[in-house]
């Protein structure tokens, strides 16, 4: 079974989709963190964010790999190309270099592949910005993961302080979230949108467990049919 799971950035994606995994016993595929590798290849070798050709070659050149602790759907690490860059590719640099990388047709055509490839080796939680519209558009469940900017704000400035990465000023983070939704929303290739047939929830003012069990109960009810 493929549950998708699509949003915005802070919309609460990546804990809500590592929980659904973990009560269900499904795996786990975090796509965002596979644009983020590309661009921080990208940066790494001085190829022009414009370039489409020379983007997508680099996407089907370096393999990008997650490493799993047993038990864990959620994986440890990420790398490519053999270069781990679990941490690397959090940064504020990376945060504004993935947006015009994700746009390349090219890598988004050489990711797509992958995911297909990984997501239908078993039972995954897949999440990102195209998965119930473009990936897997035959996926069993599909949500449409939103909440307010002002409460994704919050939540980004919470994460960056544990994680001790990215900027911790609400107005700088709320400003670049906006301009990554603007971004994400009106590209030609795969824009943001939510499926046709997505259940859409809204996490704002909700408690995250309430969001994890909605989409755990739309898993079970989908599988008794
Ligand atoms: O979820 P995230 O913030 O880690 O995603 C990083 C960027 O990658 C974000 O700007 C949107 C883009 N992305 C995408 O275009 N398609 C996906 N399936 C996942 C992420």
């Amino acid at each position: 079974m493929i549950i998708a799971i699509d949003g915005p950035s802070g919309a609460g994606k990546s804990t809500v989709a590592k929980a659904v995994a973990k009560k269900l016993g499904f795996s786990c595929l975090d796509t965002g963190a596979m644009y983020r590798a590309v661009a921080w290849r990208a940066l790494q070798d001085g190829v022009p964010f414009d370039d489409d050709a020379a983007l997508g070659q680099l996407a089907r050149m370096h393999d990008i790999a997650f490493g799993h602790e047993p038990g864990d759907p959620a994986p440890k690490s990420v790398s490519i190309g053999g270069e781990d860059v679990t941490r690397a590719i959090r940064t504020a640099e990376i945060d504004r270099a993935v947006s015009p990388v994700s746009a390349a047709p090219s890598v988004r055509e050489a990711l797509v592949g992958q995911q297909r490839r990984i997501g239908r080796a078993g039972d995954y939680v897949v999440e990102g910005r195209d998965i119930g519209t473009v990936v897997f558009p035959e996926a069993e469940v599909k949500v449409f993961l939103t909440a307010s900017d002002e409460e994704r704000a919050h939540r980004r400035v919470r994460q960056n302080a544990d994680r001790s990465i990215g900027s911790i000023d609400f107005d700088e983070v709320l400003a670049d979230l906006r301009r990554r939704d603007e971004h994400d929303s009106s590209r030609a290739t795969s824009p943001l949108k939510p499926a046709d047939d997505a259940v859409r929830l809204d996490s704002t003012g909700r408690y995250i467990e309430d969001v994890i069990d909605e989409i755990v109960e739309l898993a079970r009810e989908r599988a008794a049919r």
